[in-house]
């Protein structure tokens, strides 16, 4: 097959880490393959944040743990159900104990896309180099804290995509989740 075809169909969401850190050339990488992706305009509407600092990311998971709890209380038993494995086996429910955090924020008329793209791009970027990613919207829960808004530098009008979680796999990447045929229409 297509090699870029099977790295496409071969990123998986990964939520189990080996704890072992991903060096700054390889992040860089990542950040890179991240700016090729189009914009509206051309608009390149986004900046990065990486954090890989341990103190900075437990304070992360620590704020998360609380505001997650609370979130989950709302949610229906399935889903509860369903959570309850993965936040067992890493007691991080919003980061998954990842050695690496990626904020990608961004502002502007198309920006809701273009970042999307952007985080696809890293997500398949770092699965061509053998690293685990996860989209983890559940990662935002501690963008109300003053001090993490202020460590983001989050300014009026700026959002927050992802925030992607990265690192080496704990064992194999997992098998896929079921994927429906789409339904297409043909003209
Ligand atoms: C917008 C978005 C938000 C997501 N938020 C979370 C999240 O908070 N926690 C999580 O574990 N996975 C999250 N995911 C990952 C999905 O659960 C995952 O992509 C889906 O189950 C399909 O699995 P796959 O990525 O391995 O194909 C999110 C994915 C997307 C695109």
């Amino acid at each position: 097959m297509n090699p870029v075809i099977e790295n496409i169909k071969a990123r998986r969401s990964v939520r189990l880490f080996d704890g072992r850190k991903i060096d700054k050339k390889t992040l860089e990488a990542l950040i890179d393959a991240a700016r090729w992706a189009p914009t509206g305009m051309n608009s390149q509407p986004w900046r990065f944040v990486v954090a890989q600092g341990d103190e900075f990311r437990k304070k992360l998971s620590a704020l998360a743990l609380p505001r997650y709890k609370k979130w989950l209380e709302k949610m229906p038993q399935e889903l509860k159900a369903m959570r309850q494995e993965v936040d067992e086996k890493t007691g991080d429910p919003a980061y998954y104990g990842a050695p690496v955090v990626v904020f990608v924020i961004g502002k502007g008329m198309t920006s809701d896309f273009d970042c999307a793209m952007a985080c696809q791009n890293i997500m398949l970027a770092a699965r061509s180099l053998g690293i685990g990613s996860c989209w983890v919207y559940i990662g935002q829960l501690p963008l109300d804290d003053a001090e993490m808004r202020g460590a983001l530098e989050l300014k009026e009008g700026e959002k927050v995509y992802g925030p992607l979680v990265l690192g080496y796999p704990k064992g194999n990447f997992p098998a896929p989740p079921p994927k429906k045929d789409p339904p297409v229409k043909w003209l």
